[in-house]
């Protein structure tokens, strides 16, 4: 039978195996050196997020977004807008379930504030194949400053789960001379 009362009744009294004692120590001691790593890598770190966000309202940040759209579209992309609008703007994409909206065109070099925000669910913005990666709320706009350093074409894909279509959920940024 698989379930039967340990041998020895009183066994939490068992001298703990060293090999366990080694690996608790081992452990403890990684985690104190990732902790301080933290507050290392924030100030030498290579990569550090954005911290500015400001609370909006979904239908807010929806229509500040509809009117980059209606002004700047240039395109259509499988039924998505292609929007370009000027270098140093304001630049909106909206994370809902299940897209990131609109497709955006942005030029090499020149630098956009882009404002990310959700109408519904939390949601993750992760660009592809960069290492940028972050976490989407209805009622914040995140706004990371964003200096594109090379053209292509960059994928957006939700990684905070979000339900059926999370693994659906992608958009596109196209980086231009
Ligand atoms: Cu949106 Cu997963």
């Amino acid at each position: 039978m698989a379930i039967t009362p340990p041998s020895e009744r009183i066994w939490w009294n068992e001298p703990v195996a060293k090999v366990e004692l080694i690996w608790i120590a081992v452990a403890f001691v990684w985690g104190l050196v990732m902790f301080f790593m933290m507050i290392y890598w924030h100030g030498a770190g290579e990569q550090n997020l954005s911290n500015e966000a400001y609370r909006i309202t979904p239908a807010a940040f929806s229509e500040k977004t509809n009117a980059m759209v209606e002004k700047y579209k240039v395109r259509e992309e499988g039924g998505f807008p292609v929007v370009r609008p000027p270098p140093g703007s304001d630049v909106y994409m909206l994370g809902r379930l299940w897209q990131w909206w609109p497709i955006l065109e942005l030029e090499k070099d020149q630098s956009y504030r882009l404002h990310l925000s959700s109408l519904d669910w939390q949601h993750g913005f992760s660009l592809q194949p960069t290492n940028i990666n972050l976490q989407i709320h209805p009622g914040y706009d995140m706004v990371v400053t964003l200096t594109p350093d090379q053209t292509g074409e960059f994928s957006v894909v939700c990684n905070e789960f979000c339900g059926i279509g999370h693994h659906l959920m992608i958009g596109k940024i196209f980086v231009v001379e």
